[in-house]
């Protein structure tokens, strides 16, 4: 039987007699990297990593766009998940009885990867992503990829499609970790087979304001999240219950929807795609992740920043009237990053909120795009370097 390093082997043999001599340079130095995953076999990239795959870098939103390569691996229950494989982006094969397409059973994330303007290409603390869809995982019934296991298929997935993570300042490449019951489950149970990939898309602004402040309304009618329920953890049927409050808000002219605790419809909770956070004076606040709320990976960055740059943050409930009276209102999120809110709308007033350059926001805002971007030296470990 022919092992797989053999067959790693002769791949790269019969692709230097078929590649033209300017792309074997590009190949060798693509099989270099890609022999560390030697495990891997996947059809090699016919484009340089520096090469524009005709992107319009200046004009990214937050759209899908097909890529070159994605991340899977697969695990039976019970099991851990076999070594993961780069291939071609593309369809996957799902059985119509799988546990994800009938019962919800999946999760997903999301974590960017930038080039500085040195030319690094740098991560932002993807382990910790790791650890909360290992959470997840734990509250849906599934299986994971170890914290490692996770991390390297991201770093993987990152590199294999460098050539779409955009230059410097102009955006960043999305990465969206999925995992799901994919074995097929006819009555309510845990799948017996799963699936964890990795594909990506260039995205730069989430919403299209751009960097222009946010105008939210208050939903009442529906609730995103319930006491014992899965708010806290990022599971896929989180989402599309969303879908009818948030139409209806953008048909109305606003950017997304704040929700309110689905008790004493009293307590700001979270906004459909980030985190929310209040300024009075000195003071931060953000509503305490407690099981209704996604602990962000960005709201905990933020939470760490403003503490060291001097202000007092409270994780706490806080009311719908308290946000009336606050200074400044901010978002944060992986896919939205740090977003000013202008305006509130409750119960048919309209609140605005103090943004533009010289807001506690902004500051935030800097300080963190500026250590993703490598601009600002990161002392706290949040960067992994990839290439
Ligand atoms: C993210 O911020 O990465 C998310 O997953 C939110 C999603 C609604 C785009």
């Amino acid at each position: 039987m022919i092992s797989r390093r053999a067959c790693f082997r002769n791949l790269l043999q019969s692709l230097r007699t078929s590649y033209s001599s300017s792309k074997i340079g590009d190949y060798h130095r693509f099989a270099s990297r890609a022999s560390s995953f030697l495990q891997q076999v996947f059809e090699p990239s016919t484009y340089s990593d520096d090469e524009n795959p005709g992107v319009d870098w200046d004009n990214l939103g937050f759209y899908m766009m097909r890529t070159d390569y994605m991340y899977m691996t697969k695990c039976t229950k019970g099991e851990c998940f076999e070594q993961g494989q780069l291939s071609r982006y593309g369809n996957i094969e799902l059985s119509p009885a799988a546990g994800v397409l009938n019962y919800g059973q999946g999760l997903f994330e999301g974590t960017k990867a930038y080039r500085s303007e040195d030319g690094r290409l740098l991560l932002f603390r993807p382990e910790q992503n790791a650890i909360r869809m290992k959470m997840g995982a734990e509250r849906m019934c599934m299986p994971s990829p170890s914290i490692d296991q996770f991390v390297d298929a991201v770093k993987q997935t990152a590199i294999a499609n460098k050539r779409w993570i955009p230059p410097a300042g102009k955006g960043s490449l999305y990465l969206r970790p999925l995992l799901m019951g994919s074995g097929q489950i006819l009555g309510l149970g845990a799948a017996p087979e799963y699936i964890f990939l990795i594909y990506v898309s260039p995205v730069g602004n989430y919403f299209k304001e751009g960097f222009a402040p946010l105008n939210l309304y208050v939903e009442e009618e529906f609730d995103r999240a319930s006491r014992g329920g899965t708010g806290g953890v990022k599971s896929v049927t989180n989402y599309a219950p969303g879908l009818k409050p948030l139409t209806r808000a953008k048909s109305r002219g606003f950017s997304d929807v704040l929700y309110l605790d689905s008790v004493n419809k009293k307590f700001i909770e979270e906004v459909s795609s980030c985190n929310i956070f209040i300024l009075k004076g000195n003071v931060i606040a953000s509503p305490a992740a407690n099981g209704t709320i996604l602990e962000g990976v960005t709201r905990k960055s933020i939470i760490d920043i403003a503490r060291e740059n001097g202000y007092q943050v409270e994780e706490r409930v806080i009311t719908i009237d308290e946000l009336i009276d606050a200074d400044e209102v901010f978002c944060t999120g992986t896919a939205v990053g740090v977003a000013p809110v202008g305006s509130v709308t409750y119960k048919g007033q309209r609140i605005e909120f103090k943004t533009g350059p010289h807001t506690v926001s902004q500051e935030l805002y800097t300080t963190l795009e500026g250590i993703k971007r490598g601009l600002i030296k990161d002392n706290k470990g949040w960067i992994v370097e990839i290439d």
